[in-house]
């Protein structure tokens, strides 16, 4: 009998066949979603509701990435969540087999060779790349030197136009109390050479604009790392008649999505005064539409919601109404009816919030071409219309039959129905402004 080692027990899982190593386990307990290049046998298992992540490895690494995903977890961090760790397992022979690694499947989560299809923009993939920046310098600020920074170890999800990045691989990870210069350094190379050979995979298959050159792109993570991370730890110093940089200091930050918990300020040596972010907490708007709302959503989609809001409430004359009352009322009043409204079989093709942006970009277009308001309500049959319905599904190709491949690197790359799927469709961003607008023009 194997044995479970867990956070959170699911029994479903107890009667799986955990004598039968991963790859070959029945299709019918699989789930083909899209996925990204490992080493190891990872399958996704559904089982009831829920949808796991297994990745088949070695004891001692299980455990570590086990501990370092609880830990990720614990501080907020955006990575996927463990679930358990099957271990003593054996099989009908009698040979041991690794130990399984469980998570939970991040929902609307992209792999990158998903997105990076022909024909994706100059844009969209420096707002991936601006997710990957923003993922790597709040894992250095808690401390977390990666050792593996590879795009396969990144998933996105859409956020309003941009992107949010969580992390897959903890496999390497080690968690400091601090990390040095050197080491975020040393993290970054490395990361930077892996990646470079991503791009290089993806340019030789196609998935990458021949006016995208890789040494540029690694170049630009690399800058976007240093300003991201300059903005947030270095000390800034100014003269003591100068007191509005602290307040622009902390709009900046705030711009960037982030919260000051704790700020330093030094005014011991005379008139000169020094300021130094100590605690940053990312999910500066998030945090706020959640106090307001409940919904719990990325960070821009929160941005673009607040703003939704704030329409709202000047709209219907709630300015001087206490904030909550007015954003229940937009809850219950405007937000909530969209999503009733949302034929069944459509609701898995987008998350609400990232759905709700991508109405409000609809209806903005349609103002645009029709030199009107036009309500929401009146928005939303077209939206469904034109957008949803041609959009492959985000959380479950139900249309797919549910097998599954590993991908290899050796091997040559198995077609992957995540992705004949993806095709189908103009481009990964159909719903970005440069497109609409295009289209609208059209
Ligand atoms: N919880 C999860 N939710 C969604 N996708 C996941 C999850 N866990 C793993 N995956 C998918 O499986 C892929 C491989 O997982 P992972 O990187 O952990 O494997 P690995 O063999 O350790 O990789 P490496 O070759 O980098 O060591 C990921 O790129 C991701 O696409
Ligand atoms: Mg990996």
């Amino acid at each position: 009998m194997p044995r479970f080692v867990s956070l959170r027990p699911d029994a479903a899982l107890i009667p799986l066949p955990w004598a039968t190593p991963l790859e070959a386990w029945p299709d019918d307990l699989l789930v083909a979603l899209p996925r990204g290049l490992s080493r190891h046998v990872v399958r996704f298992i559904g089982v009831g509701e829920a949808i796991y992540a297994a990745k088949e490895i070695n004891g001692d690494i299980a455990r570590h990435e086990f501990q370092m995903l609880t830990d990720l977890n614990r501080l907020g961090q955006p990575a996927v969540e463990p679930v358990g760790i099957v271990t003593d397992r054996v099989d009908d022979d009698g040979f041991p087999l690794d130990d399984v690694l469980l998570t939970q499947h991040l929902q609307f989560a992209l792999p990158y060779r998903s997105l990076f299809t022909r024909g994706i923009r100059h844009d969209t993939v420096l707002r991936l790349l601006d997710a990957l920046v923003v993922l790597v310098v709040r894992l250095h600020l808690v401390g977390f030197m990666w050792g593996d920074i590879t795009l396969s170890n990144v998933l996105f999800r859409r956020d309003a136009e941009t992107f949010s990045a969580y992390l897959v691989d903890a496999e390497t990870g080690e968690l400091h109390p601090h990390l040095s210069k050197g080491q975020r350094r040393h993290d970054i190379a490395n990361g930077m050479t892996n990646i470079y050979g991503d791009f290089l995979d993806l340019k030789a298959g196609g998935g990458l604009d021949s006016s995208l050159d890789p040494g540029n792109l690694v170049k630009l993570i690399e800058a976007r790392y240093n300003e991201l991370w300059a903005e947030l730890t270095v000390t800034e110093e100014f003269s003591g008649t100068d007191l509005g940089r602290i307040e622009n200091r902390v709009r900046r930050l705030n711009a960037l999505g982030f919260d000051v918990a704790e700020l330093d300020v030094d005014a011991s040596p005379g008139d000169r005064i020094r300021i130094r972010p100590v605690v940053v907490e990312p999910g500066h708007h998030s945090r706020r539409l959640m106090r307001l709302t409940g919904l719990d959503t990325e960070e821009n989609q929160a941005r673009r919601l607040l703003s939704d809001l704030d329409r709202y409430r000047a709209r219907a004359g709630l300015q001087h109404t206490d904030e909550s009352i007015a954003a229940h009322r937009w809850l219950t009043r405007v937000f909530e009816p969209v999503l009733a409204a949302i034929p069944p079989e459509l609701q898995d093709k987008r998350e609400s919030a990232q759905l709700y942006h991508e109405l409000l970009d609809y209806r903005w277009f349609q103002s645009q071409r029709e030199r009107r308001d036009v309500p929401l309500d009146e928005a939303l049959p077209g939206y469904i219309n034109d957008v949803l319905k041609r959009l492959p599904d985000e959380v479950l190709p139900s249309a797919l039959a549910p097998t599954d491949q590993q991908h290899d690197d050796e091997e040559p790359m198995p077609e992957d129905p995540w992705d004949i799927a993806l095709e189908s469709v103009p481009s990964v961003s159909t719903l970005d402004r440069a497109t609409l607008l295009a289209r609208s023009k059209a």
